[in-house]
């Protein structure tokens, strides 16, 4: 045998099942773990069989791929990188290919491309998405970097990736960094879905006090609509489970403190540097992080009144049918601002994204996979350089004709005092956008006033400053 086609380091569960997934394909793949233990389970339990080759050093592991050989990282995104790219280095030779298969930050990417180009070592950052599941029946693949490096990973990539009818879910997308930052920008847009579908279920909850099983059908019937997704899939599927010792639903056994593990934080952060603005985005990362002050809130709840207006005296089905057509409405801003930041940043940093090629990708495998994908990749097939999907007259048109319906869910979210985040900052994003004249005027009085930032005037060009006041 002339070696392994690919090996993989880092036996956690995403490592494993992306393992299995390979060898499913006809590959042989070597896998390595720091801890011995982990690689010995994985090779006596579930690679049983296999053509799953065990290492138990690096040297090891390096010397049984084929030239040139592909080392695909699947450790924790940080410091684990690094200090196997420290190792790797020292074993590895020219031409020889690493992946980083983590959701790591783009800019440490683009760092250690650099750093390994230097040593002779390609470099492919590459998102992968979809889970455990995804991992090992077919997740997305979002592949960025030395292209010449990733035609000879292709074959595995379009092999063990997931596919729908537009083809396989992954595309090479980009230089550098281009890979990890539409990862990252993926998960933002994953942060806001979920937010979305939380304050659905809160409002059918807490506003019209439908019960578990209620809630849960209703998930499944939009599952069949317009909203179908795997988000939504899920949802009902959450909703459904009871535990098995109270039988009560487990939903409401679960303590409601999100946890985040940076990637929405990084898309949020990235967007204030780029100055595109991405509120549904912000709101649900704020939502996760206010969700964590559960004593406070439990204390606030006690002293802080909420509107006297009750809830629960709803027409229960106009409703619901007005919330599914605010979800769809929040989805779709949800994602033009993701795609609106990835058109900046592809500017700004080289990328060269294909914009209808990163939608068609997310189609599938993914966790924001979802039907209205389809129409925004034929969005972006007729105009790859809208600046903003909300340009494009297929969704003004979905918007003039939905967004009585996000106004009429808020005015109810408000009335009944329930937090919805991410549903207004859809709303706020919305009308900014459409608005001709907003109060931006004051604001640069106000900086002119007190800084003398000066201000720029409607009726003739140039910089202005106005002595508003007696300064001594
Ligand atoms: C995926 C997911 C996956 C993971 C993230 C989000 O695409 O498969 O996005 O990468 O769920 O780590 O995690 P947090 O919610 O903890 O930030």
């Amino acid at each position: 045998m002339d070696g392994s086609d690919i090996g993989i380091i880092g036996m956690g569960v995403m490592g494993q099942s992306f393992a299995l997934n390979i060898e499913s394909r006809g590959f042989t793949v070597s896998v390595y773990n720091r801890t011995e233990s982990r690689t010995r389970e994985f090779v006596e339990k579930r690679a049983k069989g296999k053509a799953v080759v065990p290492t138990y050093s690096l040297r090891d592991f390096v010397y049984s791929l084929k030239v040139p050989r592909k080392v695909l990282l699947m450790v924790k995104a940080g410091e684990a990188v690094d200090e196997f790219l420290r190792m790797l280095k020292e074993l590895l030779e020219k031409n020889d290919i690493i992946i980083d298969g983590g959701n790591s930050y783009f800019k440490d990417t683009e760092r250690r491309s650099d750093w390994m180009r230097r040593e002779g070592i390609f470099y492919l950052g590459t998102g992968i998405s979809g889970g455990e599941y995804g991992a090992l029946h077919g997740p997305c693949i979002m592949p960025g970097g030395d292209k010449e490096a990733y035609q000879q990973v292709e074959e595995i990539f379009l092999k063990a990736c997931a596919y729908t009818k537009d083809g396989p879910c992954c595309s090479y997308l980009g230089p550098g960094s281009a890979g990890h930052f539409v990862k990252m920008v993926h998960n933002g847009i994953e942060y806001a879905l979920m937010e979305i579908i939380a304050e659905s279920y809160h409002l059918m909850r807490d506003g019209l006090l439908m019960d578990i099983e209620d809630i849960q059908d209703t998930f499944e019937e939009w599952n069949k609509s317009e909203l179908n997704s795997y988000l939504v899939e899920i949802t009902g599927k959450i909703l459904e489970k009871r535990d098995k010792v109270t039988e009560k639903p487990l939903v409401d056994l679960i303590l409601d403190k999100a946890g985040q593990k940076g990637t929405g934080l990084w898309t949020s952060k990235v967007s204030l540097d780029l100055g595109v603005p991405v509120p549904t985005i912000n709101g649900a990362v704020n939502a996760r992080i206010i969700s964590g002050f559960k004593e406070d809130r439990a204390k606030l709840s006690d002293k802080l009144r909420g509107p006297l207006i009750h809830n629960g005296r709803e027409d229960k089905d106009n409703f619901i049918s007005l919330l599914r057509r605010c979800c769809y409405i929040c989805m779709l801003l949800s994602y033009a601002q993701g795609m609106h930041l990835l058109k900046v940043a592809s500017e700004k940093f080289s990328y060269n994204l294909n914009l209808s090629e990163v939608a068609r990708i997310w189609k599938g495998g993914c966790i924001i996979r979802a039907r209205v994908l389809d129409t925004i990749k034929n969005i972006y097939v007729k105009e790859q350089n809208l600046p903003n999907l909300i340009f494009s007259d297929e969704l003004t048109g979905i918007l003039n004709e939905q967004i009585s319906a996000l106004r009429h869910i808020l005015i109810k979210a408000v009335t009944w005092g329930i937090p919805v985040p991410a549903m207004s900052a859809c709303l706020n994003y919305y009308d900014s956008y459409r608005a001709k004249i907003l109060p931006a005027n004051l604001i640069q009085a106000q900086r002119d006033y007190f800084g003398a930032h000066k201000y720029e005037r409607v009726d003739k060009k140039g910089f202005f400053h106005t002595e508003w006041q007696k300064i001594g």
